[in-house]
């Protein structure tokens, strides 16, 4: 063990330099597609009876807080979704995942309220896309919460878990018929820890090491809540499976010393285990529990700052992924480090953690700065949920590549991102047994980026957006994506191995 991970620390400078590309095929059956939400390409964000989203009020209110910029119109995929499925087939995907604005087809949130053009919308690219043979995983919450539901607490009140369920009891039946693949959360942590702890994504409520904690509760029992009424109400009639969408760096140890690897697991723990474990197991990690109570008690609160689930929520919870998903960017470095001192008046989520993350400056960089290229990454990520978590079948439900969004002869950046990264995966299936069975590119088109406007780009089809027809170009890596996704290889056909 030490010295196959000592192999793989020596691998980690050296990175990409003397690596092969792996020649095999993706399975027969193997899922690639890609992926988008709704605030971040439909626009439309008041058409047609729409409710606000707390991107559409936060945006308005605090423009500073993404670059001036906002989803309103974004791609115009509300008008142009036709154009969007004709990219689809001409890339041949065989999956397209896409998120379900709340507001859009529940206006106020709650069920008292339905629009029919909205529901009308998503309905026209269902059918669409089934028409093209191409499958729906659909999002049920990509992040825009009815401003509505926000003002009465949003994920902060526990209440949330019933608006959630009601709202996917909604989705089942207007649209379970037809999709068979549901996500109900993306990245919770991103949501949490960003939208109610740093606060610098809507609603932008900063409270690190309460709020985020709070709210990640609430979505927990929300998702398993809405797991059960699905189980109950929808899955003998409509067959189908559900999921989370959890995001996670892979956080590997900084050295083989025994203190580093304990450090860089308990980073995982606190990071896809926060929300891994519940839905897997039926609790937090048993580290999360004990680190934050105790911090929690030295800082003087009589309770942990964790909620901790009741045995009956417990129940809930546990077993309520048919399939495991992950979002892959990027990797850290771990140390282990003393203690952190107790700062009662300021707790966060990294001083419970207890460690230092870092990323080498040789690292290969992107345009951005936690982001660096690290493809064996990716290889080791999947391999621990697999380990973790009794080798369940494993998504990538993302990946994909920042640049400023100029580049359309983007082949030697994301398209041999895209490259490398698939080709770690494709040792992860063949040498490691690891059942992946899809892979998900962010982004079909250039998108709105939360914080960085459009100021980000990860689209493999570049959007003008200072045109108002919003066109289409096709960038490098869409050929190269539509070369792999055909043949199932990542190099040229005739080098591929069966
Ligand atoms: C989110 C996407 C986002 C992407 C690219 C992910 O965290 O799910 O909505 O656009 O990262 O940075």
């Amino acid at each position: 063990m030490k010295l196959l991970l000592l192999c793989s620390l020596l691998m980690i400078g050296a990175l990409a330099d003397d690596y092969v590309v792996n020649t095999r095929r993706f399975p027969k059956d193997f899922k690639f597609g890609t992926a988008s939400a709704a605030y971040q390409i439909e626009g439309g964000w008041d058409a047609d009876g729409k409710g606000e989203n707390v991107w559409d009020t936060y945006t308005h209110l605090y423009p500073e807080k993404s670059n001036y910029q906002n989803g309103d119109v974004a791609c115009d995929s509300y008008n142009k979704w036709q154009e969007d499925v004709d990219l689809l087939v001409g890339l041949g995907v065989n999956t397209y995942r896409f998120s379900i604005a709340w507001s859009r087809v529940l206006p106020t949130g709650f069920v008292n309220s339905s629009n029919p053009a909205g529901i009308n919308y998503y309905k026209k690219l269902i059918a669409a896309l089934k028409a093209n043979n191409i499958e729906p995983l659909v999002t049920m919450y990509h992040w825009d919460l009815p401003t509505n539901l926000e003002n009465l607490g949003g994920f902060i009140n526990p209440e949330i878990q019933e608006w959630f369920v009601d709202y996917a009891r909604f989705l089942f039946k207007t649209f379970g018929d037809d999709v068979k693949n549901w996500i109900t959360f993306n990245e919770p942590k991103q949501a949490c820890e960003f939208g109610y702890g740093a606060g610098v994504l809507a609603p932008y409520i900063s409270s690190p090491g309460i709020k985020d904690y709070q709210c990640s509760h609430n979505l927990i029992i929300a998702h398993g809540k809405a797991y059960r009424m699905w189980e109950r109400e929808f899955k003998e009639k409509q067959g189908g499976r559900v999921t989370m969408v959890i995001d996670s760096n892979w956080f590997g140890p900084a050295s083989n010393s025994t203190e580093d690897i304990e450090a860089a697991e308990r980073n995982m723990l606190f990071t896809y285990g926060w929300y891994g474990h519940p839905v897997n197991f039926g609790d937090y990690p048993e580290v999360m529990k004990e680190r934050i109570a105790h911090r929690s008690a030295l800082e003087g609160f009589n309770t942990s700052r964790l909620p901790s689930f009741t045995e009956e929520e417990k129940q809930i919870i546990k077993g309520t992924v048919d399939f495991m998903c992950v979002n892959i960017y990027t990797s850290s470095l771990v140390n282990a480090i003393p203690e952190p001192k107790i700062v009662p008046l300021s707790p966060t989520r990294d001083l419970d953690i207890g460690v230092n993350v870092f990323q080498p400056e040789d690292w290969e960089p992107t345009v951005t700065s936690w982001f660096k290229v690290v493809p064996w990454g990716a290889r080791e990520l999947i391999k621990w949920i697999s380990n973790t978590y009794n080798h369940p079948e494993i998504v990538v439900t993302e990946n994909g590549y920042h640049d400023n969004g100029t580049v359309i002869h983007d082949l030697e950046t994301r398209g041999r991102y895209h490259k490398l990264y698939l080709s770690n995966m494709l040792d992860a299936i063949y040498e490691d047994g690891v059942n992946l069975t899809g892979y998900m590119a962010w982004a079909l088109t250039d998108d709105f980026e939360w914080q960085y406007g459009y100021n980000i780009q990860l689209g493999l089809y570049q959007v003008n957006f200072t045109d108002p027809a919003r066109p289409r170009v096709a960038k490098d890596s869409a050929s190269y994506y539509r070369q792999v996704v055909t043949t199932r290889c990542l190099v040229d056909n005739d080098q591929c191995t069966d």
